[in-house]
């Protein structure tokens, strides 16, 4: 089944469904522009965004005149819509089995209309519908605040579903999109370990300080993003292999010639995604929604210079983006695409000529650092290794760690494409060094800020953890996850005698105390950053549980033994969902990262004694875009 059969199936079966006793038929609502009304997002990243105010109360689906609508109202308490959405949260994923920045969002809403029994019903019906098979759903277990979901539970055993999962507040509750807003517990249905749809129980309201009050009436808000859908109906290992992205492929490949596509992701997904928003009328800039276009357009252009290389100009775009243009703008949703097709190809070739200029230029700058006299004398000797080193063989030029920063501050260029660069002259960048550089860089910043501020305003202090603003809020909760599972790594390499002595959390860095009583050798720290890192390549899940201190020791997490802990407690675990493994089980508060490979990548940098018995080592995380 082709996409856009998907596409019509669903709005189709909604749009016939509900009556007198469920609030009405779904009216169907046409998506809105992925820039929002709702000034507290930057980007439309779910279907519900366009209507939030009709959970809360304080518009009314029966008498609210509906902007999508042009001013008409819904006239029904139940809505469908195939939304256009974007997350940046996953640009780091996209070339991945299932991650996008833009996606389109296939929802059923319900404002005050029906509940939970029937969104199940309806979730269930439609996917049968379309013939398929639900593997297995998870619900709400239940936390301090908001009690486990047994309805849910219920209704899905009713329906013959065997395989019901619990999961905590981390993975099945769902949060305001903005700093506020209907928020509650979800339900998600997974087909071939893939979770396709995300079913939220809109029962509260969660305000600025977290804080959750009940709604009047509770909403139901679904979505289900159609290319994992297109992937599990037609039978495909990822997204990209799906029809929605054939024909992308194809007009690349035409370009360039016969290419592994998996290398070729990443420019599909963001020149899909860049045409959408210039579509919407975002213009490549230096601030908010135009700074993440402008971002995607480069992120392409130098994978592309990384996988295909020659020919970086504007007029590669050109064919792949009228074909994106010419697929898309047949979805009467979308018309907007093939009417502004001028202006955006304009946009489009006027932000890529610029950049592929700035890669010129730093290329150019790259050779020059190349051929200096100086960097011949100083880096003549770093590579190869020792052992393998004949001096007079290896009179090479290379750059310094700091003059590769330069290129990454001055141009955009990420380690990655320089040492790419310098692979032509078997040689390469030293991570740690670069990442030095990029510390230093940070930490001048960082001062400066301090002083600015006059070192107030934390958004975060937990006494572990610390964060001024929502992006670092979003580094230390990933170095927080690597904090657990460095502290696991260190127990399988050095054994069971480690133990946590204290943890210190910012912005740039982990910094972790722990019992042993000697200098890690320079193969057990390689070994423990192995283990870290296959760890988050494993993408494990990072989810928690509450239950009584004594249990939770009883089970092997491990905890702080100089801190008091309460007598019911959290206890997060980094587990494969797979194969049910845990690597990682430890008494926190969080906040942690979902899935661990949004972590990205740890590296191990100094280490020192604190007394006798404790030992002290930070680590950071990699950054190499
Ligand atoms: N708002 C929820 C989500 O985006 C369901 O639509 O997953």
């Amino acid at each position: 089944m082709e996409s856009q059969e998907l596409r019509r199936r669903f709005l189709e079966f909604f749009s016939a469904q509900g009556g007198p006793a469920t609030g009405g038929k779904h009216t169907i609502v046409p998506s809105s522009s992925l820039v929002p009304d709702d000034a507290s997002v930057l980007l439309t990243t779910a279907g519900m965004q366009q209507f939030k105010p009709y959970y809360t109360g304080e518009a009314d689906p029966m008498s609210s005149p509906h902007q999508t609508l042009g001013g008409k109202f819904l006239g029904s308490r139940n809505a469908v819509s195939i939304q256009k959405s974007f997350r940046t949260s996953d640009i780091d994923s996209v070339g991945d089995e299932t991650h996008l920045t833009f996606f389109e969002m296939l929802g059923n809403f319900s404002f005050g209309g029906y509940f939970k029994e029937e969104a199940i019903r309806l979730a269930h019906e439609f996917l049968k519908e379309i013939g398929l098979k639900i593997q297995y759903v998870t619900v709400f277990g239940g936390d301090k605040e908001v009690p486990r979901d047994e309805e849910s539970k219920k209704f899905w055993s009713e329906l013959g579903v065997k395989d019901i999962r619990e999961e905590g507040r981390e993975d099945n509750f769902w949060g305001p999109t903005g700093a506020e807003g209907p928020c509650g517990p979800t339900t998600e249905l997974y087909i071939n370990n893939t979770e396709v749809w995300n079913i939220v129980f809109n029962e509260y309201y969660c305000s600025k300080d977290k804080k959750l009050r009940k709604l009047e009436k509770p909403g139901v808000d679904t979505g289900m993003g159609l290319e994992r859908l297109a992937m599990v109906v037609q039978g495909k290992k990822n997204i990209f292999e799906t029809d929605l992205f054939m024909s992308i492929f194809s007009s690349i490949i035409e370009i360039i010639g016969d290419k592994p596509i998996e290398k070729l992701r990443v420019i599909a997904d963001h020149l899909r995604a860049s045409i959408f928003l210039i579509g919407d009328g975002i213009r490549p800039s230096n601030k908010e929604a135009g700074y993440i276009l402008r971002r995607l357009i480069r992120r392409a252009m130098l994978n592309h210079y990384k996988y295909i290389g020659a020919g970086l100009d504007s007029k590669f775009y050109l064919s792949p983006a009228e074909e994106i243009i010419r697929i898309y703008g047949k979805v009467p949703d979308y018309n907007n695409l093939r009417e502004e097709k001028s202006v955006i190809l304009e946009v489009l070739q006027k932000e890529t000529d610029r950049f592929s200029k700035t890669l010129e230029k730093g290329l150019t700058e790259f050779q020059k650092l190349l051929s200096r006299e100086k960097n011949k004398k100083k880096y003549a000797v770093r590579w190869p290794p020792k052992n393998l080193r004949k001096k007079s063989a290896y009179t090479i030029n290379a750059i310094s760690p700091k003059e590769a920063f330069d290129l990454y501050q001055s141009y955009g260029f990420p380690l990655e494409l320089i040492n790419e660069l310098l692979a032509e002259h078997a040689l390469f960048i030293d991570r740690e060094e670069f990442d030095e550089e990029f510390r230093k860089h940070q930490e001048i910043s960082r001062a400066g800020k301090e002083r600015k501020f006059g070192g107030h305003g934390l958004l975060l202090d937990t006494g572990e953890l610390k964060a001024a603003n929502e992006e670092e809020l979003k580094v230390v909760t990933r170095l927080h996850t690597a904090t657990h599972l460095l502290q696991a790594a260190l127990r399988k390499v050095l054994g069971e005698s480690v133990h946590q002595a204290g943890s210190d959390i910012t912005p740039e860095r982990t910094r972790f105390d722990f019992t042993f009583d000697r200098k890690l050798t320079d193969e057990e720290v390689r070994q423990i950053e192995f283990l870290v890192n296959e760890a988050i390549r494993q993408n494990l899940d990072m989810g928690y549980k509450e239950m009584p201190f004594q249990e939770a020791v009883a089970l092997g997490a491990l905890y702080s033994p100089r801190e008091k802990y309460p007598d019911v407690v959290k206890v997060y675990s980094a587990r494969n969902p797979e194969t049910g493994d845990v690597f990682s089980r430890e008494l926190c508060g969080g906040p942690h990262v979902q899935h661990t490979r949004e972590v990205g990548g740890f590296r191990i940098g100094k280490q020192e004694a604190v007394s006798a018995g404790v030992r002290r080592i930070r680590g950071h995380l990699l950054k190499t875009s």
